[in-house]
Parts: C-alpha cells; structure tokens; sequence
C-alpha cells in the first residue's frame, strides 16, 4: 500500500543530511579539533620552561677548578660530587662511589647537653646470664683510634650518628652534615671534648669532630616490655622518637648452639609519614654478631664490618615529564571534552523537535540510531585521532612510548561508551542549556575528582582493590585510571629508557589498564541497549509500552478495521441529540468500522483526551467523544476558539500524545500501536516551524523527499516543482539557510516539507499564518492541488481561509465537535439570517428601528454604536427588494450616511456556535 523507503534510503538521506549540516558548522568543529592541538602544544611550552630551568648549574653537577684556584676556564673545571650540593648531586655521574664506614642510628634528640651523651640498648632473653654477656660484648670499653688513621680505625669501633639517612648513600651525611660522630663505648671520659680529625673523601680533604657517646645496656623482662617502653618514647612527639633508646634485641631462646635474634631498629618518618628509604639495620646486626661470635670464640674474634657503598651511576639529568605528570588530569578532561558535544546535539534536537520531526515524515529509529552514532563515533575518532597525533609529533613521551594499539583500542572502547552514555542521558535532558552546563560540570567535576580522590586511592597499595574496580564502574574514573597507567607506564619508561606499556604488561596484576578495558566494554554494551531501550519507550511518537520486547509473545491486538460494533451508553447519545450532523458523522464512522473502506484515510472512533488536574486545578477534557471520518480527497476544516482542543486534536493524531480512550485509524492503522507506519505516509506542517538554521530550503525538501523514498531525478523535479509552487524558488530563496528566513518564508517551506513525497495524510496546523495576502493566495492553490489524492486536516483562525479551502469544516468549542458540514450548509443552517447594517445621525436612531421593525418584527438588533446599527432580519421574513424599499424611503424622510445588507458570514457562524455552546455549557 505504502511506498516506504527502506533502511538504507533512510539512512542514506540522514547521513546526507548531517553532512551538509556539519559542512556549515565546520568552524566549530574545527575548534574542538583544535583543541588537544593546544592542548599538546601546551604542554610542550611548559616541558620546555622546565627543561630550561633544570638547565641551569643549579640542577647540575657542581664543578670546581682544581687544585684550589679560584679562577680557571670552564673547560678546566673538575665537576663531581665533592663539589655538589645535595640537589646538584643527583645529576653527578658517580662512577667510584665513596665507602663509608658503617653508623649505628642514634635517636635524633641526641646528646644535647654534649656531656655524657647516654645511649640506651634495650635487650631481653630467655636465658638472662646469655643475654647479659651477649650485651657486654656490644661496645668496647675504650676507643681504639690509630691517630695517623683514624678513618680507616673508625671501623673498629661502634660509629653512630643522630643525623638521618639520605635516599641513596652516595653521600652520607652523618660524615658531610656539621653534627659530631660519635663513638659509642662503655664508659666515656668526663670532659668529653670531642676531637677532631680529617678525612679524604673523593680526593677532598675535610674535617670532622668526632666524640663520645656512653652506651648503656638495660635488662628487660620480656620482648612486651621493651615494646611498651618504645611506645611510650614514641608517644611524646608524633614524628620521631625522642627517648634515647638507640636500639633494642631479643635474643629468644639464643644459645651456644643456635642464634635467633629479634632486633628493634629506628627509621625516622619525613613529612607526610614516610619513612626514609634508606635504614642503618646492618650495623646493629654486625654488633650483635660480632658479640655473639666473642661470646664463642673469646673476645679477638671480630668480624669486621668495613663499609657501605651505593652501586656507581651515571649522570642523571633532572626531567620532569609533565605530559606524564599532568596527563591523567589534562587528558581525561581532554577526552571528556567530548562528551558535552555530543550529549548537547542530540538533546537540541530533541529540545528543538527535530527528532520527532523526523520520524513524522518517515524516519525510522534504527537509521536515526546508526547515522547518529556512526555520526559521533566518526568525530569522536577524528578527535582522538588529532589528539594522539599532536601528541606523539610533539614527542610527549605519554603517546611515544606506550604502545599505540593499546592506546587504540584504549580510545575507541571508551568514546563508544561515551556516546552510548550521552544518548541514555539525551533521554532525561529537555533543554539544551541544562544539558550543556550538567555535561561540562561533570568533566570538570570528574577530571578534579580523579586528579585528587581517585589517584590518592590508587597511589596507596592498602586500599582495597575491589573498591577501585567499584569506582572504575564510572566511567570518567575508568578513563582516568587508563590514562593514568599510560602515564606511570610513560614515566617509568622515560627515566629508564626502555619502552611503556605493552601487551604483555596487561596481565601484570599491578598494572590496572586489563580491568579498565574490560569494564569499559562491558558498560558499553550495557549502556548502549539501555539507552536504546529507554529512548524506544519514553520518546514520544514511537507508541512503545515499557514491555514492547515482549509484543511478540502477547496476543495481537485486534486488526484496526476488523471492531465489533460497540454498544454506547445511551447518555453519550442523548447528549448529542441537539446536533444531527454530528450525530450523523457519529454513524459514518460506526458504519466504516462494520465495514471498512479503503477510501476513507482518517477515522476517529471516539477519541478522548483528558489532562488530568494539576495543583489543586481539576482535570480537563481537551478532547471528548470525537468521531470523525476524512475521505481522501476532502480537506477538512478544522475550526475553533483558542484552547478548544485542535492541537490536541492534531497531536494525538501525529502521535505526540497518546489518546485517553477511544482510537483513529489512519490509512486503516491504529495510532496507538502503529505510529510507525503511520508515519510513512504521512505529512505534518506543525504551528511552530520546525527547521534547521543552516540547512537551506532546498536541502530540507531533499532530506525530506529521500526520507519519503523520492530518488534520482524525480526527487530533484519534486523539489523544484514544491519550490516554484510556493514561491521559494526566486531570487536564490531556495539556496539560502533556513534560519535567515523571513517568518512568512519559513512557514510556506513547513508546508512545502509535509507535502514532499505524496503523503495521502496531511496535517497543516494554521499553514498561513504570518503570510502575506499573495503568499497566502499561492499557498492555497498549493493546498488546493493537493488535497485531490489525499486527506486533509487543517486547522485556520482564517474564514476566508476554511472557506477557499476546506470541503467540510468542524467548529470545535470545549474538546468537542459542535457542528459539521460544508460552509454553505452551515452558513445555511446556522445563519439563516441576513445582516442589515445602517447608520444615521443619533436623532434618527428611533426611526431606523421602526423602518426595520415594519420590515419584520422579528429583527433582532446585534449592534448599536453612535447612530451605527446592526440588525438581523430572519431570511424567510425579508425579501431583499422590501429592503431597498424601504432604504429608499427612509432616506427621503432623514439623512442616511451609509447603510448595508450582507448575508450571513462563516465568521458569523462560528461566533454563534461558540457562544451557544457556552450557553449551553454553563446551563448544564
Ligand atoms: C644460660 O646461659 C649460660 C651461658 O651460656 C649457660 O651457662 C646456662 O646453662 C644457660 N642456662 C639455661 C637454663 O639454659
Ligand atoms: C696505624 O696506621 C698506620 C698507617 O696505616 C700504620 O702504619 C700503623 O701500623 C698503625 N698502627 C697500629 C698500632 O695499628
Ligand atoms: C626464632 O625464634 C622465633 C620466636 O621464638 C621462632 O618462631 C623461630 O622459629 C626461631 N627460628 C629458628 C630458626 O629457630
């Protein structure tokens, strides 16, 4: 029956469509793709301050000249680590690390006085006389110093230091800081003055006090005991110990025969709780081995404990990879960047009406789906694309290095879950505005939040996983958490010179990019059936239950025409007994349902439709008991005071609204099951033009008659034809973009647009307002010619209008149809009367009157206006000829100005209707 244009056709005349409309928006399209172009750009420009600022000496290994001179060349200058401060020093290339003879930790707070300086060693046993002369045999009694060496007769001694470790040992600062070493022994000497020495150290000769410190061994009863006692210590100051507790041993149940020891050692925490990396554990276990091996071998036995020595190094040059470093926040608000766009597009055209629109003229939601998405997915990839590219030619190691098919399929999962979750959430915006600011509050939002929550979570390894993965289930945090592994992987890679992340990496449960793809995917699929589903039920137009999966396992509705008769109440009847041709029209359409014609294109069966009230206002019936029957052929009129129900009317009917009760059939299909094929024959010019700003006159009839499956040439004759006819072809209209028309212009292309490819249904909500008289007058010869081969339903305020066009007219008051016919049975029923019209100077008045009352006694005057009266004089009581008459003779007896006689207007009749009506309606 109906030509319907396939999938294909649909989607073909969409994409052509969108084509042409990106084409004019090329501008901003190009700045969104500029944008990571900036962004990349950016980020160069602040690598290479960075990189400028490590340039400086300051960042570089120290260098001196040699021998003492103060001034040399620069070429003659010796660089190393003797000459660097601790910064400078992490650039030297140490190929010969200094040794240094092994420190024993000393609590911080150490020696204050510089008297007696006491340490304290905490010890315990099973067997306390073992545990005792273990404990003795720690410290030596007195310092055994070789004074033409002392450094290399340090390491007979205990060394210790108050001063804390560094990162790495290449310095040790217990020897380079300004505090004194010490010497721990049994028994100091009482002035202990200190002495100080020189030492070499890589070819630099420097000083060095060095002093006494009394170390002092305490018996404990149990391992408990000395935790408590280190507790308490600690408790004083929240950040390091402060009692004087060196270190503490539990020798367990130690014997000649075996050696089992538990040590207690000290590590001091820097800001924010960490502990130096770097700890003096081995000299504490020398110690305590050294005096275990005395206590079996007698008190000769050393095992002698020489120095400690970082591996040598390169030069490592300080580099701050920002891209790494910034990336996880930067690029995810890049990626996000997005997001807005495509979630504000889809909701302006719903917001706009566009969509429905659409699907109004044919437009299925499969097609709609697949070019939109294909539409997206193709700028989103365009973007990446451009983003992953600035990156990798500007050499941000971020791109460079990781592997670009994970980064790939890393980008594609996440944009298609992106667009996916931007189309569900299309579904709950209305306005663009709102969608715009929640969209970009949500990047921003996001980008923050993951910045500083999430990454704090990631960076500690105690939280648990399984939380992470909760939090990856929203999909920002899981964008965050994948360019967040690129850039650990990058930085990592960076400073190491190998290569990021690959493939292999993925199943390195450390590394968190598997999970993230996998969750990725899984939403994916997951959103985009969601919000498909979602959009079938709750767009308007589609007619979809929440349940239409399940349609197929229902009964089938009953065919449209196939209806047994209905038996009414008999009130709904007496309610109409007043208006026979209602009731007549009543009677067609219950005929048609018996038996259906195929020439009957509109059917209404009873429509009903009821707003149900809101704050406290009762409901209203904005549609009640319509029926209604449209043969093709006929353009029927639809007439009424504002607020009567006519777009109501019309928006059940193009399915924008679902009827309370009752159904229509349209080309024999029910409108509350099957919009969609209403749609494809059928043609809407709704009250508001529904157009796109840069898409010309031209272009909307082509989408629209490719949507109605017009191909070739004779697409191309049908909108030239359509543009000639409504005046849209002169003077370039037809080429230029919708959004610079005039109002006029706009309305005659929405008229244009239902009537594109042969619809044999046509609504056209007021078609001609805002036009001019001669573009109305071409717009009604349009309508004329088309309303030979199809129906149609018009709703005008114009009574010339429903008078030149309309075959049979329906005067709508309240929701329901008070009377129907064509204009010359209506004028003839409901008029009946002619109007007389006369107007004398205000003396006179009294004799007009008596002239018409001698004429008939039954006039009735309807309008009275300094010396201007109205009066209407029944048909059957006047003759016209009497008329003149009298005309005449009044005018001999005093002076008329002007005076009239008219038949009974359309307009007339509908004042009267109306008014009637609400007579009618208040009585009740
Ligand atoms: C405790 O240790 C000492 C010294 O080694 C040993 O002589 C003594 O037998 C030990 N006592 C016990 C009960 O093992
Ligand atoms: C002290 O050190 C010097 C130089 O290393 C060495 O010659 C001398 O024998 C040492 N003296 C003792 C008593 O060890
Ligand atoms: C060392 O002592 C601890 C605690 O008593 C014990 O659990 C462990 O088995 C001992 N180790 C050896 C090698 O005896």
């Amino acid at each position: 029956m109906v030509n319907r244009s396939s999938f294909w056709t649909q989607a073909n005349a969409l994409l052509r469509k969108n084509l042409t409309f990106q084409k004019r928006n090329v501008n901003t399209n190009l700045r969104l793709i500029l944008f990571p172009l900036i962004l990349c750009i950016l980020l160069v420009v602040i690598q290479s301050l960075i990189d400028a600022q490590f340039n400086t000496p300051d960042f570089k290994c120290g260098c001196a000249c040699p021998d003492k001179s103060t001034t040399c060349s620069d070429s003659e200058k010796v660089c190393g680590v003797q000459y660097s401060n601790q910064i400078q020093i992490i650039d030297c290339a140490i190929p010969k690390p200094p040794e240094w003879p092994p420190i024993l930790q000393l609590p911080s707070e150490f020696c204050k006085d510089n008297r007696t300086c006491p340490v304290k060693v905490l010890f315990t046993a099973n067997n306390q006389s073992f545990g005792q002369i273990l404990s003795d045999n720690m410290f030596p009694s007195a310092p055994i110093v070789n004074y033409s060496d002392i450094m290399a007769s340090l390491v007979s001694n205990v060394v210790g230091s108050n001063k804390n470790p560094e990162e790495t040992n290449f310095n040790e600062p217990a020897f380079t800081s300004d505090l004194p070493l010490f010497l721990v022994q049994n028994q100091c000497p009482r002035n202990n003055t200190g002495l100080i020495f020189p030492y070499q150290i890589a070819g630099t000769t420097l000083e060095k006090e060095i002093k006494c410190a009394q170390g002092t061994r305490f018996w404990r009863k149990s391992s408990t005991d000395i935790n408590n006692e280190l507790y308490n210590g600690y408790q004083r100051d929240n950040t390091r110990q402060t009692d004087d507790v060196a270190s503490a041993f539990d020798f367990l149940d130690s014997n000649e025969h075996g050696f089992n020891i538990t040590v207690w050692y000290k590590s001091y925490f820097k800001t924010g709780f960490r502990p130096s990396t770097l700890l003096r554990i081995p000299r504490s276990v020398n110690l305590i081995s050294n005096a275990y091996l005395q206590f079996l071998r007698g008190p000769g036995t050393k095992m002698i404990f020489e120095f400690v020595k970082e591996m040598p190094k390169s030069r490592t040059p300080f580099r701050i990879e920002v891209a790494s470093l910034l990336g996880g926040l930067f690029f995810t608000w890049v990626v996000l960047q997005l997001f807005p766009v495509v979630l504000t597009s889809l909701v302006y055209e719903k917001q706009q009406k566009l969509r429905i629109m659409m699907k109004m003229h044919g437009l299925g939601d499969g097609p709609y789906w697949m070019i939109s998405y294909g539409y997206f997915l193709a700028l989103s990839v365009i973007y990446m694309l451009c983003f992953v590219i600035c990156g990798s030619v500007l050499g941000l190691k971020f791109f460079t290095l990781n592997d670009y098919s994970i980064q790939f399929v890393f980008y594609f999962i996440y944009i298609n879950l992106q667009i996916s979750l931007a189309f569900l959430l299309s579904s709950f915006f209305s306005n663009v505005k709102t969608a715009t600011v929640t969209a970009y509050i949500a990047v921003f939002g996001t980008g923050l939040l993951g910045g500083f929550l999430f990454q704090f979570f990631l960076q500690d390894s105690s939280f648990p996983r399984g939380w992470i993965i909760c939090m990856e289930l929203y999909p920002g945090f899981a964008l965050y958490r994948g360019l967040y592994e690129f850039a650990q992987s990058a930085t990592i890679a960076s400073s190491s010179r190998t290569y990021g992340m690959r493939w292999q990496d993925l199943s390195d449960s450390s590394n968190g990019m598997k999970e993230v793809l996998i969750i990725m995917f899984a939403e994916w699929k997951l959103v985009f059936f969601v919000a498909y589903y979602i959009d079938q039920v709750l767009s308007t137009g589609s007619g979809k239950t929440p349940l239409f999966f399940l349609k197929g396992f229902q009964k089938k509705p009953l065919s449209s025409f196939s209806k047994p008769g209905i038996q009414r109440q008999g009130s709904k009847v007496l309610a109409q007994m007043e208006k026979p041709d209602v009731i007549q029209e009543r009677e067609k359409v219950e005929q048609l349902l018996r038996e259906p014609t195929v020439n009957h294109a509109i059917v209404c069966d009873d429509l009903k439709k009821f707003y149900p009230g809101k704050d406290g206002n009762p409901g209203k019936f904005a549609v009640r008991e319509l029926f209604l029957a449209v043969p093709r052929g006929e353009c029927f009129g639809m007439l009424g005071p504002n607020g009567a129900g006519k777009t109501s009317f019309i928006s059940m009917m193009i399915g924008l609204t679902k009827p309370t009760s009752g159904a229509a059939y349209v080309q024999g299909l029910d409108v509350r099951a099957h919009m969609d094929g209403i749609y494809t024959s059928m043609g809407v010019c709704p009250q508001h033009d529904l157009l796109w700003e840069s898409l010309t006159g031209r272009e909307h009839l082509l989408f629209y008659g490719r949507l109605k499956n017009l191909k070739g040439s004779v697409l191309n004759q049908a909108v030239e034809e359509s543009l000639k006819s409504l005046n849209l072809f002169h003077g370039g209209v037809a080429d230029k973009q919708a959004g610079k028309y005039s109002g006029g212009m706009k309305r005659r292309l929405s008229v244009a647009i239902s009537l594109i490819g042969d619809p044999k249904v046509v609504y056209m909500d007021e078609p001609s307002t805002g036009l001019d008289p001669a573009s109305r007058k071409c717009l009604w010869n349009v309508i004329k010619l088309a309303k030979r081969d199809r129906a149609i339903i018009l709703t005008t305020h114009s009574m010339e209008e429903a008078e030149a066009l309309c075959d049979r007219l329906g005067i709508f008051v309240d929701g329901s149809l008070q009377c129907i016919g064509n204009p010359k049975e209506l004028k003839g029923r409901y008029g009946g009367t002619y109007v007389f019209t006369m107007t004398a100077s205000s003396d006179h008045e009294k004799d007009v009157e008596n002239m018409v009352q001698q004429l008939t006694p039954n006039a009735n005057k309807i309008y009275h206006l300094s010396g201007t009266q109205k009066f209407e004089l029944p048909k059957e009581d006047v003759k016209i000829a009497n008329v003149f008459q009298a005309v005449e003779l009044a005018k001999r007896k005093f002076t008329v100005v002007a005076w009239g006689l008219a038949d009974t207007t359309l307009e007339d009749v509908f004042i009267k209707v109306a008014r009637e009506a609400h007579a009618f309606d208040t009585l009740s």
